[in-house]
């Protein structure tokens, strides 16, 4: 295909002709800023260099042994299943959000999906209601809103409320617009953050939501990642307004066998039915071995059990540790509560990094890459401003099946995170040497 326009071939023949074909809700899309930074990050260290990856946000622990033996088992399962899921892994869910987290939901009102991100997709485009999206939030939030043509309402946050919603923000900008039809996305614990909400907080927030009607999509993808255990959904404060999303990605180091769960409150039972519906002419059904499998995982064992707090453990020594340093190394740092990402402010530098040529976030990131050999991602991918400086690192390189085996033989403090834990242990010492040497 070229440029230029080829008079002998009517219709499509410029690569401007082709533009205009695409949809204009999809023209603006590029490939998912994760994915991207990690195809850059894998062709620099296929050219020799090393790359520690802190972009991808893949869980670094294996899955555990219980839940592949189950898809070994389950490798037979051919047939297609129902389009809301298998009926034994939906009670499996139901059973396991009444365990867990204290809330109940009927396996009626699960559906599973080929994934989290693509059940919120649908639900998006089903809902026909504003987006309301507290900033700085996972990237793909605000793409989905706008592929399902729905209007996107950001709501900032302060580093006072650990870059979380606050109520009374979300109240003003209630109040602000006026009533009409919204769904609010809360991740907790969060990427890019890795804070979360107390119980305080999100009652304060189910108050809000319930004097304004707002439909809360709770993504709890995380929730399991709490690092001392003590998650807590807004499903148990706000039952009636909250769908619950979750899946096997993160907690079960799954993220490639691709199932994820949205769980509705009876009263959106209709809500549930036509996202079914979409599902039914896109999809069709989760693969059918993956949902096999993943009733082991959501009904638990003492294996998982086991699995899910040295997971924890591994996360609550590195994570912490990791975030002294960077304060160290000059940066301003949340202090994290879950999930396996950091993200650090960068403006207490602002000045040696001006001197350095440095003045936006996308700029940190490319200089880091190239002189560090550190694969992070910018704050303005997760809804931030370009010159608001942060990063988010997901702390992710290092070896997760080793490191479980080597922490239960070994005491977890700093020379563990050096010995076992690289390299992500290096990423840290490199990212606050450069930090240093501005
Ligand atoms: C906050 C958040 N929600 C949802 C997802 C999507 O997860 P899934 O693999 O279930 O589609 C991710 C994946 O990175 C995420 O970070």
């Amino acid at each position: 295909m070229t440029s230029r326009h080829d008079p002998t071939s009517p219709g499509v023949s410029t690569d401007d002709d082709v533009e205009a074909l695409i949809d204009p809700r999809v023209r603006p899309l590029s490939v998912s800023a994760t994915l991207a930074a990690r195809a850059r990050a894998e062709t620099l260290a296929s050219e020799g260099r090393t790359i520690y990856r802190l972009g991808l946000g893949q869980s670094p622990f294996p899955v555990p042994a219980p839940i592949v033996e189950s898809l070994r088992r389950n490798a037979h399962e051919r047939d297609y299943l129902p389009v809301r899921g298998l009926p034994a892994l939906r009670r499996a869910v139901a059973r396991y959000h009444e365990r867990r987290f204290g809330f109940a939901r009927s396996a009626d009102d699960v559906v599973i999906g080929p994934g989290s991100k693509e059940l919120m997709f649908l639900l998006q485009l089903c809902y026909s209601g504003d987006i309301v999206i507290p900033t700085p939030a996972w990237v793909s939030y605000a793409p989905q809103a706008r592929l399902a043509g729905r209007s996107v309402r950001f709501v900032p946050t302060s580093e006072d409320d650990d870059l979380m919603l606050s109520p009374r923000t979300l109240d003003d900008l209630c109040r602000r617009d006026g009533p009409r039809a919204r769904i609010l996305v809360l991740n907790y614990p969060g990427n890019p953050v890795g804070a979360t909400f107390s119980r305080d907080a999100l009652a304060e927030i189910a108050a809000v939501c319930r004097r304004h009607g707002v439909i809360v999509l709770s993504d709890e993808i995380y929730g399991e990642l709490h690092l001392a255990g003590e998650h807590v959904s807004i499903g148990t404060l706000y039952e009636e307004g909250t769908i619950v999303s979750t899946g096997l990605s993160k907690w079960c180091g799954a993220g490639g066998w691709r199932l994820g769960v949205l769980s509705f409150p009876a009263r959106l039972r209709r809500l549930g039915d036509a996202l079914a519906a979409a599902a039914s002419e896109t999809y069709s059904t989760t693969s059918a071995p993956i949902q096999h499998a993943a009733v082991a995982a959501f009904e638990g064992s003492p294996e998982l059990g086991v699995y899910l707090a040295d997971a924890r453990r591994l996360l609550a020594l590195l994570m912490p540790w990791s975030a002294a340093q960077l304060r160290w190394a000059g940066l301003r740092v949340t202090e994290p509560c879950g999930a396996f990402y950091l993200f650090p402010s960068f403006e207490p530098l602002r000045a040696e990094l001006l001197r350095a040529g440095i003045c936006t976030d996308r700029q940190i990131a490319d200089r880091l890459l190239e002189q560090a050999g550190i694969s992070c991602l910018p704050g303005s991918d997760f809804g931030m401003s370009p010159d608001s400086l942060y990063l988010r690192l997901a702390l992710v390189d290092f070896d997760g099946a080793s490191v479980m085996r080597a922490a239960r033989e070994v005491a977890l403090d700093e020379s563990f995170v050096h010995e076992r834990m690289e390299p992500v242990a290096r990423a840290i010492g490199a990212l606050c040497a450069w930090c240093r040497a501005l």
